[in-house]
């Protein structure tokens, strides 16, 4: 780390606005000469906090806190001293120069980053004014109406689309002088065609620092092909690891409460802030790493999880609760419905919640958070078969590894005693196991062990394999299967697990390439089959054809299936059930027209 020059120091010292610098956290009153406010560092109804801005100097007389205004920064923005020194020079307009050798080439790089922020910023203005108001923006206007979504989330979020056509933007800016060269730098263009757009046709969602200036954008497909959501690639700029979606909109609340709620998606988050749950973020197209959680440590206690109700996010739960626990951060779980809703829950994520249900449904919802404990309990029970011996002994064994990072000896043998309770089984055995399992002891304990479910090739295997395998020379495969078949609908648990894990690859970014898919499979057996498997011919000679007909198969079993219930459902309604029966009647329809449809597909 460079260090950054006395003169540099000095002159912040002395340019820097001491009201302003605080006034940033805490809202000042000015009383007699003095400023006064609420203290941010402990809880207070009648503020003790002051502030003198000829000294520069902060004091609360509640709690004690008191220093110069770096420190007060330090304090609480959890910023090393240069770290703070640089955020109040910005804040102040001093230029930052550094002692090193290479100062000069420190600042050139400044320089060039600011130079790109100023460049994102004007991008998100342009896509901001397209989606608002140019009739080019009026799909996106209409989906966005079709979605709920209000005209103030909108200009909050600075939300945007990018035009269809990959050279608009690059005319657009050369137009403005920049140059050709800088432009292909910026991530905003293709690697190889750099005069083309890598967004188009998108809704953009702009991603801001934590100081509010937009150094990313993700994208959702609107129409078409295609994945749902692209992202920018880490850059000078942005670093996955040091940002949330909407952290920097976050803070102030997050400060205040000392909480924060975790969401999956970019509309969930616009969605809780529109409810006025504003200490909402969401990871960054990623998989929520240790690094994000332990910036969210900085500023709160608690993290609130607040998933989609399907498989991955469950499971995307329960690595939630691994890596907050691991970060020092209390957890609790939130889930629509309650711990107990199945996966056919029709509310799905805080954004549907907030659409067909209102802001006060969903702020009701927050307030029941289930324990981290408790969630993998329940959810242990849906994988394991307990009514077995075996099964049970498993279920336990995988709460081990949360219990094993709790922070407090006291709450681990509170852990344990909970489980043994949970399970019906004696709390001293159950401690034994797990000191043996601490220790390493036999792989019998674990989980993934050798007595799994054996793989068998079922149709929905096949199909899954033939999508995973021909991922290279067939992306479409995969687009093809997520329009046709939803993870619910699948039956075989190897297949779930590939299709899951696929789903996380690709949350994880396609990490690795395709085999990037094999570290997310969980089932043992299921991973050295695939990685067997996906080499070979099986599944990729005359791959179109396999895909194809696999599909098609599955479809017509399930929609088959689905008919035979509903006539079945309909022989037993009585007469006057006629709203039901009308209903029963219009989904057979359906399904004949979907089964008429396979059949063409087929011929
Ligand atoms: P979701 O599919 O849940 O999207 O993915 P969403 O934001 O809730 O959007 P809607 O409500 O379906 O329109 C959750 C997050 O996962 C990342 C994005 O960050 C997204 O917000 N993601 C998802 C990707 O990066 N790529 C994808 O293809 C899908
Ligand atoms: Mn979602």
């Amino acid at each position: 780390m460079p260090r950054i020059s006395e003169s540099t120091v000095r002159e912040v010292n002395e340019r820097m606005d001491a009201l302003a610098i605080v006034g940033d956290y805490v809202r000042l009153e000015n009383r007699g000469g003095r400023f006064w406010g609420l203290c941010p560092f402990h809880h207070e109804k009648t503020a003790s906090f002051t502030v003198d801005p000829d000294k520069k100097f902060y004091h609360c007389f509640g709690c004690g806190e008191g220093g110069g205004i770096v420190n007060f920064v330090m304090n609480i923005d959890k910023l090393s001293y240069p770290e703070a020194i640089e955020l109040i020079a910005r804040k102040s307009g001093v230029e930052i120069i550094y002692d090193t050798m290479d100062g000069e080439s420190i600042a050139e790089e400044r320089k060039h980053g600011d130079a790109l922020k100023d460049l994102y910023e004007r991008v998100a203005k342009s896509y901001h004014y397209i989606l608002t108001e140019k009739p080019l923006g009026e799909a996106a206007r209409a989906y966005l109406a079709g979605r709920g979504m209000s005209g103030a989330m909108i200009k909050r979020f600075n939300l945007g689309y990018a035009p269809p056509d990959r050279r608009w933007l690059f005319d657009f800016l050369t137009h403005k002088g920049y140059s050709e060269n800088f432009l292909a730098e910026s991530g905003l263009f293709g690697k190889k065609y750099t005069s083309l757009s890598f967004f188009s046709g998108r809704l953009m969602f702009p991603i801001h620092n934590r100081e509010g200036k937009t150094v990313a954008f993700g994208g959702r497909l609107l129409a078409g092909e295609g994945p749902k959501y692209v992202n920018s690639s880490e850059s000078a700029i942005f670093k996955k690891r040091d940002n949330l979606f909407a952290l920097d909109f976050a803070l102030p609340e997050i400060r205040r409460t000392k909480e924060v709620f975790l969401v999956e998606g970019y509309m969930d988050v616009i969605a809780m802030h529109e409810a006025g749950i504003t200490n909402t973020v969401a990871p960054l197209g990623t998989a929520f790493t240790e690094d994000q959680a332990k910036l969210l440590r900085r500023y709160a206690d608690r993290a609130l999880l607040f998933f989609d109700t399907d498989d991955a996010g469950q499971k995307a739960i329960e690595k939630g609760i691994m890596t907050c626990t691991g970060a020092g951060l209390d957890c609790r779980v939130v889930m629509a419905g309650g711990l107990n809703a199945g996966t056919d829950e029709k509310q799905k994520d805080p954004a549907e919640i907030l659409q067909k249900k209102g802001a006060e449904y969903l702020k009701k919802i927050i307030r029941c958070g289930i324990l981290p404990l408790h969630f993998l309990i329940v959810r242990s029970r849906t994988l394991y078969d307990i009514s077995d011996p075996g099964g049970k002994q498993k279920a336990i064994v995988s709460l081990f590894p949360y219990i094993k990072i709790i922070e407090s000896e006291l709450a681990r043998s509170d852990a344990l005693l909970a489980a043994a309770d949970a399970f019906l089984c004696d709390s001293m055995a159950l401690s034994r196991d797990y000191r043996a399992w601490l220790s390493g002891a036999p792989a019998a304990f674990s989980p993934k062990g050798k007595n799994v479910t054996p793989v068998r090739l079922t149709e929905e295997l096949f199909l899954l394999m033939t999508v995973v395998a021909n991922r290279e020379s067939h992306p479409e495969f995969l687009a093809k299967l997520r329009g046709a078949l939803s993870i619910e609908e699948i039956n075989d648990v190897n297949a779930k697990e590939l299709y899951i894990a696929i789903e996380e690859w690709l949350r994880g970014g396609e990490a690795e390439g395709i085999a990037g898919i094999f570290s997310y499979i969980r089932l043992e057996p299921l991973r050295s089959f695939a990685m067997q498997k996906c080499g070979g011919e099986e599944f990729a000679f005359d791959a179109e054809r396999l895909f194809t007909e696999s599909l098609h198969n599955l479809r017509k079993e399930r929609l088959e299936a689905r008919r035979k219930q509903i006539v079945q459902k309909l022989r037993l309604l009585g007469n006057n059930a006629v709203k039901e029966t009308e209903e029963l009647l219009e989904d057979k329809m359906y399904i004949d027209r979907e089964l008429q449809r396979e059949l063409g597909v087929k011929k």
